[in-house]
Parts: structure tokens; sequence; C-alpha cells
């Protein structure tokens, strides 16, 4: 079997990499409009990181799993073909700001159509709106050569970045969505056996191509639910005196609720939650839901309203005025072991503080500093990208990007900001130094004993100054 995958992504990238590592009997093809990312998944520095993929990559690469830009010819040869490109929320028209964009998938579609000459399965891999796979379809058939048939499949991804080798190898469920007619289910078997090769059949679940894609945006706004309830009780703790994370655990101890993706914090990030729950939303809106759309909005809105809160509390703490004083942001990507910064929580925290007249030194170990200076001069973030390059400094190492600084703000939970040498940050800081911590990952009594004002996500801290005026803190 040959098999072909339009874009070279996030989702693409991995997904393939792994189907080919399990599947040497098949050969993908991964093509991508863009040639710099096809020279670069062909090179020594793949163009994503992402733990364990560089030694899959290296396995398969010229072997079973090839990159091109010959998106034609990979076309052209393949039984089936998933289509991976990115499908971003809509920047103007008609659902503006909410309604994914289905542009690039539809020049996807056409590009199928007009170069296919035999019959093919056409795998909508990409997170769309339900009713997607239709749109493909009649593009599709609207374009058919006579004799060639198609047929279209819903496989949502469900890897989250930072663990996506692991999340495909061992994934809980794989979801293919098909046409509920003869066709359709031999296509559904298709995919299927591919598959078989590495994850047991009770785990390949098939249902009919509207609940699939439904299920894919549910199970996203799902996730980022749960997170932004456990951040609306942060707030109640930090105005209460109760911890967030006993909270959590209590809670999570129900084997109904469960213990995972309860951890408070600055906000949720990444390319998925925010776009797949703007996408429920103005669906329905179309389908004359409104009350539908308004819960799914408050998991949006109380996630802008934890970035905010968060940043607006180390402004307070910092007398109320950052203006000309250095902080230090230790983490910019949207959560640990990616360098992926869409959506990430520390584009809105630095957005507030550079607009406070702050300036900031930047380290994150993943992300190419050209990315950070993007993502903060961009139209939606600042009116005067000139300043804002003036205001920022990025540091290829935590110590120089800390040193005189009046504050510390932790925006990525990377493991290697729990062991950093702190007495040693203390010292290089002005005075009184500041953490804070929107990841709640570090020793937050150590840190005070150091003589650190330490500030976190739903727990609400006593102030160094008034521990030591008790003779709690021991001096250095
Ligand atoms: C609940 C809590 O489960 C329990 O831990 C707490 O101590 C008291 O409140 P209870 O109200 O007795 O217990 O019953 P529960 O099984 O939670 O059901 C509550 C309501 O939710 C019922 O009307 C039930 O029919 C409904 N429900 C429950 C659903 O509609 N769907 C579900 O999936 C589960
Ligand atoms: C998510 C889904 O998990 C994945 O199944 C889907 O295919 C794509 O979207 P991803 O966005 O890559 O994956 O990462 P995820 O681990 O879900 O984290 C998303 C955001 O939520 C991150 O910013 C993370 O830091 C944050 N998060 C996660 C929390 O703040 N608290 C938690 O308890 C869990
Ligand atoms: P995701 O996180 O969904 O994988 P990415 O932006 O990382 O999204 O990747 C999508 C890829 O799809 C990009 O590399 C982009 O160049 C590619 N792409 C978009 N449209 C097309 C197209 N019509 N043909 C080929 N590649 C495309």
């Amino acid at each position: 079997m040959k098999v072909c995958c339009i874009g070279a992504g996030y989702v693409g990238g991995p997904t393939c990499a792994v189907m080919a590592l399990k599947c040497p009997d098949i050969t993908i093809t991964l093509v991508d409009k863009s040639a710099e990312r096809i020279a670069q998944w062909n090179s020594e520095k793949l163009p994503i990181y992402e733990p364990g993929l560089d030694e899959v990559v290296k396995k398969c690469r010229n072997v079973n799993l090839f990159f091109s830009t010959d998106i034609a010819t990979a076309i052209k040869e393949a039984d089936l073909i998933f289509i991976s490109v990115n499908t971003p929320t809509k920047t103007c028209g008609s659902g503006k700001g909410r309604a994914a964009d289905l542009k690039y998938v539809e020049s996807a579609a056409r590009m199928i159509a007009e170069i296919a000459q035999s019959n093919k399965i056409v795998v909508e891999k990409s997170t769309v709106p339900v009713r997607a796979a239709e749109s493909i379809m009649h593009i599709l058939r609207a374009n058919q050569k006579p004799g060639i048939h198609y047929d279209i499949l819903s496989n949502p991804e469900f890897l989250a970045e930072g663990t996506a080798i692991n999340d495909l190898l061992n994934a809980d469920r794989v979801l293919i969505g098909g046409e509920e007619t003869p066709e359709g289910h031999q296509a559904v078997e298709k995919l299927s056996w591919i598959y078989e090769h590495w994850i047991p059949k009770k785990n390949i679940l098939t249902t009919n191509t509207w609940s699939s894609e439904l299920s894919k945006l549910a199970a996203n706004a799902f996730l980022a639910q749960r997170i932004s309830s456990i951040n609306s009780l942060s707030a109640v703790c930090e105005a209460t005196g109760a911890d967030v994370s006993e909270v959590a655990r209590a809670v999570g101890l129900d084997s109904r609720i469960g213990s995972k993706f309860l951890q408070a914090s600055v906000g949720f990030g990444g390319s998925c939650f925010q776009k797949d729950i703007l996408n429920l939303i103005y669906i329905c809106e179309n389908l004359n839901l409104p009350e539908v759309a308004a819960y799914w909005q408050q998991v949006i809105d109380m996630n802008d309203y934890q970035k905010r809160r968060f940043s607006q509390k180390i402004i307070e703490s910092l007398f109320n005025t950052v203006s000309d004083k250095r902080i230090a942001i230790l983490g910019f990507a949207f959560k640990k072991n990616t360098g992926d910064t869409r959506e990430t929580a520390a584009i809105t925290v630095c957005q507030t503080l550079l607009e406070e007249g702050a300036k900031l030194d930047i380290y994150d170990p993943k992300v190419e500093p050209e990315q950070i200076i993007d993502d903060l001069t961009h139209p939606s973030v600042t009116e005067s990208p000139e300043n804002v390059k003036k205001a920022v400094q990025i540091h290829s190492d935590p110590y120089s990007a800390v040193r005189a600084t009046h504050a510390l703000v932790l925006c990525t939970e990377w493991d290697e900001f729990v062991d950093l040498d702190y007495k040693r940050i203390y010292q290089s800081m002005m005075k009184p130094a500041y953490i804070f911590d929107g990841r709640k990952i570090l020793d937050h009594e150590r840190l005070q004993q150091i003589g650190f004002h330490v500030q976190t996500i739903g727990k609400k801290y006593q102030r160094a100054g008034l521990l030591r005026s008790w003779g709690i803190v021991p001096q250095l």
C-alpha cells in the first residue's frame, strides 16, 4: 500500500513517522507546499522539536518514509491520502475569530481532484468542523473523472505535543468515521488495517463521519473545560486561603472525576484548545443553539481571565509599576517539551508587561529566538514592533536571563527550571526579588527561605519579609 500525507507539520510529521516505523510494508510520502519545511525534514535538524521523533525519523527516512515537495506524484501514486494541513481560525470575513478556516483543506482537496487518476481513500486528519468531510466530498465528486471513486474518512488525531510519539504508539483509541455504505465500510477497514499493525483492534473505534468529527472537538473542549474549572477554583483559593493543589488532589481521587488535567496554571495554550472550542461555538450559533454556545464560550473566557489575572498580579506585587523594570520570563512555549508557541499564555503575560513599560529578558530551552520576536511583534500583540524589539532580550541561558531583574516569571513547566540554583539566582537579582510561578512546579518554601517573595496560582503566600520578621526565614 502507498500512503501520501499532505501537510508536514506537528500532526502530519509525527503521525507519518510512527506509521512508517510500525508498518514496514507501507510506503509513506509526506508532502508539503513549503520547500523549506521539507528540506528541514530531510536534514539533521527537524522542523519541530518532539522527544523521540529524531530517532524514529532517522530509522525510517528514505526506507519507507519520504519527505517531498512533489505533491502531484505523491497523490498520483497513493492509495490512501491523509490531509493534515493547518486549519487556523478565520481572521476575516464571516465567522472571523471563531470559524475554522478551511482554505488549506479545500485547496488540498482540489489538488487531489485535479491530479488523481485512480481510486483514492481520502482521510481528514486535520481537526475540522462537523460536516467538513461532506465539503471535501462535494469538491471531489464535482471534479470527479470518469471511473474514479473516492471514499472520505474522518480520522482525527489525539496526540498532544511533547508526548506525540508515545501518544501515537500507545493511543487510548483510534477513531475512524466513515460513510455507512458498503464502500464506506471497506474504506474504514483499509485504514483500520494500517493501525492494526500496532494498535489493538478493540481500541479502534468506528463511527459515522459526523460523530467522529464532533468527538474530536468534544474531547478538546472537555480537556480545556477541566483546566478552566480548576483555574476558576484557583482564584477562589487565592481569595480564601485554600490551596488549589490540595483541592485538585481531593477532587481527582474520585474515580468518576479522575486526577488528570487538573493542574491549575497561568492558562492553557496550544494550537487546538481555543481554536476547537471557538469552532464548536460557531457551529452551535449556526445551528441556533445559543445556550450551548454560551456554555462553551465560558471556558475560553475563564482562560482569558486567568492569563490576565496572573499578569495583573505581577504588576500589583511590583508596587503597581513595572515601568523600566527588568523582568525575566522563564519558558515561552505553551507547555514543556515542545518549541511550539501557538496561543501560549506567555504571549499574554509578556504583552501586558510590555504595555506597562517593562523590559523583558526571555529564556526558553527550545523556542527559537526569532519565533519569540515574531510572536511579540505580531500586529495583534503590539502597534509598535520597534519598541517591543528594544524592550526584549532573548537569552540562551537562564542565569543570564535573570541577572539584575526585579522578578522572575515562570510561564512554562520545563523540568530544568525545577533544578536551577535559586540561591545563585537570588544573589544576581535586584531586591526585593520576586518569583511568580505560573506552573506551580517550584519548591516555594525553599524559595522563601532563600529570601524570594513568591506568588503562584491558587495559593496565597505570606510575604517573605513578614516571615523573616517572625524569625522563620534564615538569612543568607
Ligand atoms: C451526588 C454525588 O455523586 C455524591 O458524591 C455527593 O455526595 C452527593 O451528590 P447524588 O446526588 O446522590 O450524589 O447522585 P448522583 O449519582 O451523583 O446523581 C446526581 C444526578 O445526576 C442524578 O439526577 C443522576 O441521574 C444525574 N446523572 C448522573 C446524569 O444525568 N448523568 C450522569 O452521567 C450521572
Ligand atoms: C491537546 C490535546 O491534549 C490533544 O489530545 C489534541 O490532539 C491536541 O490538543 P496539546 O495542545 O498538544 O494537545 O497539549 P495538552 O497537553 O493538551 O496541553 C494544552 C494546554 O493545557 C497547555 O498549555 C498545557 O500547559 C495546559 N494544561 C494541561 C494545563 O494548564 N493544565 C493541565 O492540567 C493540563
Ligand atoms: P498542524 O499543527 O495542524 O500539524 P502545522 O501548521 O504544523 O499544523 O502544519 C500544517 C502544514 O500543512 C504546513 O507545513 C503547511 O505548509 C502545510 N500545507 C497547508 N496547505 C497545504 C497544501 N495545500 N498542500 C501542501 N501542504 C500544505
